[in-house]
């Protein structure tokens, strides 16, 4: 990294940790495990107020698709600046705006180029809460179905779709009436299957809710999935599971919503993760990496579900122009340099290389993922569940990412437990970096498994 020191940075001390840790709300999460005061980004490194620099695989949680300050983003930031483009326009036309339109609905799923965009306040919950609005208000139901270990978001409605009970355990009753279904998962499979009987099994339990008129659950006015779950901690749908979904949904009369917030705009190894296992969404809800770094959030939908009146679904920040410049050269840089074929074939290689690194160690218990979203599940070795299968280890996952940092590298945990972690790096990295990831995690594991 070649960025320099400005009088703006911190001290090289723990200052800034300390006031952080007195100011901010406990909410906090990252931050807590990860203890550092980040003063610059290049590529896919960040450095911190020590001069220490780290391979960033945390990456603003998958939304820094080119990393940090490419200069496709750099440029595009500049020259609204410097045009000086009105930067908050509610959603009133802007050269700005339509371009980013017209440059996202030249690479959408086919089945989409002809619907609808509704910006949205600029958060992924948003646009969720957007998309469920828009399921009720098109299908006169009120009603959703999503999945165990969905994670959509810390609003009432996108948190009611979500599937992890720490967040809502001191809430009672949330938006919208949501009933959770088993999403498949080949290690730690809910029906004790795995693999393809496994996804079978929850494609059954998926039409028997809908179809069985004493299931209890009421038909939905949508489906909420993501096609691969990511804060759940990394599970890719199977294309038999996608397609029993798409098949089930239109005979039920339910709206499908695929939430490729964190899959979308190639971390997958495809552009729409729904495309690579023939999901064919009638929603796809995007945010993150769609905004270049900057904040942006929208649903685009079939035309045919535009019922909505003026105002529906209304906000000041729809549409921020900084994030829909930052935004539309990254769908460009992405598509043009062939991004989401590289997220495929680089990822294959940091899953090699993470399980190389770590053969035979008990306490690896998964190594999975699709493209550049990738997880490795820790456990217990000596604890099982009904199944025989590891008890996930989130204590030990704490330990190696520690470690990781340590060792220069930033990487996020999640799933059951939070036992799960995960990699996230920019599109951009190269072989030498999930080189120097695999091997990091690989001396971070032993360390840690030593060590406890
Ligand atoms: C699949 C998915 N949906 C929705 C969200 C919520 O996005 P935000 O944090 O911007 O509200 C996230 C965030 O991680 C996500 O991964």
């Amino acid at each position: 990294m070649t960025t320099s020191a400005t009088s703006a940075e911190p001290p090289a001390d723990d200052l800034h940790l300390a006031r952080q840790h007195r100011r901010e709300s406990s909410a906090r999460t990252y931050s807590r495990r990860l203890p550092v005061t980040l003063v610059a980004g290049e590529g896919v490194h960040v450095r911190d107020s020590t001069g220490r620099t780290y391979v960033d695989c945390l990456a603003g949680a998958g939304a820094l698709a080119l990393g940090h300050a490419h200069p496709a983003v750099v440029g595009a930031l500049r020259a609204a600046l410097d045009t000086a483009a009105p930067l908050t326009t509610l959603d009133l036309d802007t050269p700005l705006r339509d371009a980013f339109v017209q440059t996202l609905f030249e690479v959408l799923p086919p089945s989409l180029r002809g619907g609808r965009i509704q910006f949205c306040g600029p958060t992924g919950a948003d646009a969720v809460e957007a998309a469920f609005k828009l399921a009720r208000t098109a299908m006169g139901r009120s009603g959703a179905i999503a999945f165990g270990g969905a994670y959509h978001g810390m609003t009432q409605g996108a948190l009611a779709l979500s599937g992890a009970h720490g967040p809502k355990a001191a809430l009672g009753a949330l938006g919208g009436d949501v009933q959770h279904l088993p999403f498949p998962a080949a290690y730690r499979c809910p029906f004790g299957a795995g693999g393809e009987r496994g996804a079978e099994l929850c494609g059954r339990a998926l039409r028997w809710a809908l179809t069985d008129t004493h299931s209890g659950i009421l038909p939905p006015a949508a489906i909420f999935v993501e096609p691969v779950q990511g804060e759940g901690g990394v599970h890719p749908a199977p294309a038999s599971f996608a397609r029993t979904l798409r098949g089930a949904a239109s005979e039920a009369g339910a709206v499908l919503v695929a939430d490729e917030v964190q899959t979308g705009l190639g971390r997958t190894g495809a552009l729409w993760a729904s495309d690579e296992v023939g999901l064919d969404p009638d929603v796809l809800v995007l945010s993150k990496a769609i905004g270049g770094g900057q904040p942006l959030a929208m649903i685009v939908y079939r035309d045919e579900l535009d019922a909505w009146e003026p105002g529906a679904h209304a906000g000041t920040f729809r549409g921020n122009q900084l994030g829909l410049a930052a935004g539309a050269a990254t769908i460009r840089h992405v598509v043009d340099h062939g991004l989401a074929e590289h997220a495929a074939a680089i990822g294959e290689r940091l899953l090699d290389g993470l399980r190389e690194r770590t053969t035979g160690l008990p306490v690896v218990g998964d190594v999975r993922g699709r493209g550049l979203m990738v997880g490795v599940e820790l456990v217990d070795p000596e604890r099982t569940d009904a199944d025989g299968v590891p008890l996930p280890d989130g204590a030990l996952a704490t330990a190696v990412q520690r470690a990781m940092l340590e060792l220069g590298v930033i990487v996020e945990i999640g799933g059951r437990d939070g036992a799960v972690v995960r990699f996230l790096p920019p599109l951009i990295v190269q072989a030498e970096h999930v080189d120097q990831v695999a091997n990091a995690f690989g001396k971070a594991v032993w360390s840690a498994w030593r060590a406890r």
